[in-house]
């Protein structure tokens, strides 16, 4: 079997650093730390740099249909980026769509990963339409390893879910050990204020965020934390925004339920006034929920310090200038979401760790460690023997410009454009194979594997 040394780095693990190298057999990490080396493995130099352990991406939207649209990053594209992000396993979305029943999504989005990634993934199964077939399918999506569910409070007409298919989900996911993931924004009150803003002329990009503002989603929060409560369901918030929102998620974490909750990097990294760009610059920043208000970013740096924001994704779901250009004369028929997936690393190095709001170790166990154990990934989140032998070597000398030049996700903008990381991903390895290589993709389609999930609890 061939065996790689990565030699002379600082290993970052969730719990601490240390100096050592790391020996791969194979697929799998062999040792770490001092290491007996067999005779013709590679060597792969890893001096001055960091070595972490592969970063898990569990909220992406490759080839998403949405809005009219298609997401423009498949899995050959955005496993891609994802792997000169230092990203080595993502959790992406299967979407139950009408007439669909929940394992034909899940078939249908196996079909278009398969033979395409570059790293391996995951899939969460979202639910649009909780009837009684589909309830019942829940078993077979958990035994088919996907072991977490997806609820939309949002989107109305096109993803939403009522409280009431929301509680049937919750009772089911809990029954079967699986975690109820849910998009918290009250969509009524986002579909009044979005009618009202635009039967007054108010058609441009910042009326996306200014008709969703932080209450709506602090209140679908503290509702889906409530209906966990009584359901007795593991409930997982996603994309939380705003230093109101994860207040809620304290408070129900303080009476004992069992919510957990991620940001994403844009959350913590952009603001609204990004919306304010002329023309189809605003709209490149149009995500639900919305970018906020800039004194968000120090409580929500705080709440993933102190881990009750206990992970951070991207939420990576791009659409090109061209899509997003739909909605020019009227911001609610912009796709949403942003290209994300390649950056998170080197914004979580620069604004978190440079700027000393969290350490090495707090970001590998908020982007790796953490979200490979509440979503059941077992063979991922760490650098230990046994685990699969998903490296990154990061340099942290290393500048690198942000821009279409140096981006490998499929969309003609940047949304750093202009700016430059002091850190770069040097090699990324997925399961023992060289997948990034100093700015080249290395390895082909198909490498990636889907990973099956366990109970999703943590
Ligand atoms: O704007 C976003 N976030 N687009 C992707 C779908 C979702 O809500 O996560
Ligand atoms: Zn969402
Ligand atoms: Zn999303």
């Amino acid at each position: 079997m061939q065996a790689t040394l990565v030699q002379g780095g600082r290993v970052v693990s969730a719990d601490g650093e240390y100096d050592g190298d790391v020996l791969i057999v194979g697929e799998t990490i062999a040792g770490v730390g001092e290491v007996e080396v067999p005779e013709g493995a590679t060597v792969i130099d890893a001096t001055g740099c960091l070595v972490l352990p592969g970063l898990i991406d569990n909220h992406t939207h490759l080839s998403m249909p949405f809005m009219g649209m298609m997401s423009s990053d498949d899995y050959d594209t955005g496993t891609q980026a994802a792997a000169a992000g230092g990203v080595t396993c993502l959790v992406d979305f299967a979407i139950q769509r009408e007439p669909d029943q929940l394992r034909s999504a899940l078939a249908e989005w196996q079909g278009r990963a398969e033979g395409a990634a570059h790293v391996d993934y995951g899939f969460h199964m979202a639910i649009t339409n909780a009837n009684d077939a589909t309830i019942d399918d829940m078993a077979a999506i958990v035994e088919a390893g996907v072991s977490s569910f997806k609820l939309f409070m949002a989107y109305k007409g096109e993803l939403m879910t009522r409280d009431d298919a929301m509680v049937a989900c919750m009772e089911r996911a809990r029954d079967l050990g699986a975690l109820t993931m849910v998009h918290a924004e009250n969509g009524d009150v986002v579909d009044l204020l979005v009618k009202r803003a635009l039967a007054e002329g108010h058609t441009t990009a910042i009326n996306h965020a200014l008709t969703r503002p932080e209450f709506v989603e602090a209140e679908a929060t503290s509702r889906a934390a409530r209906l966990a409560e009584f359901t007795g369901a593991s409930l997982f918030v996603v994309h939380v925004t705003c230093a109101a929102a994860a207040a809620e998620i304290q408070a129900a974490q303080q009476r004992g339920v069992p919510v957990s909750a991620e940001t994403c990097t844009q959350y913590l990294v952009n603001t609204i006034d990004d919306l304010r760009g002329p023309g189809v610059e605003g709209c490149r920043y149009i995500c639900s929920p919305p970018l906020r208000d800039g004194s968000n970013h120090d409580p929500l740096w705080d709440y993933v310090q102190r881990g009750i924001l206990e992970s951070v994704s991207t939420d990576h779901c791009p659409f090109t200038d061209e899509q997003k250009s739909r909605g020019l004369e009227d911001f609610s028929l912009v796709p949403n979401g942003l290209p994300a997936i390649q950056h998170r690393l080197a914004k979580l190095w620069d604004e978190g760790v440079v700027a000393g709001r969290i350490t090495p170790s707090q970001l590998v166990d908020r982007t790796s460690t953490t979200i490979a154990r509440r979503f059941g990934l077992a063979s991922k989140g760490a650098i230990a023997p046994g685990k699969d032998a998903d490296v990154v070597v990061f340099d942290p000398a290393a500048p690198r410009d942000y821009g279409t030049h140096t981006s490998f996700m499929n969309v003609d903008y940047d949304l750093y454009e202009g700016q430059t990381a002091s850190g770069s991903v040097r090699h990324t390895l997925s399961r023992g194979t060289l997948v990034y290589d100093r700015g080249k993709i290395v390895s082909s389609p198909g490498h990636g594997r889907f990973v099956a999930r366990a109970g999703a609890n943590g």
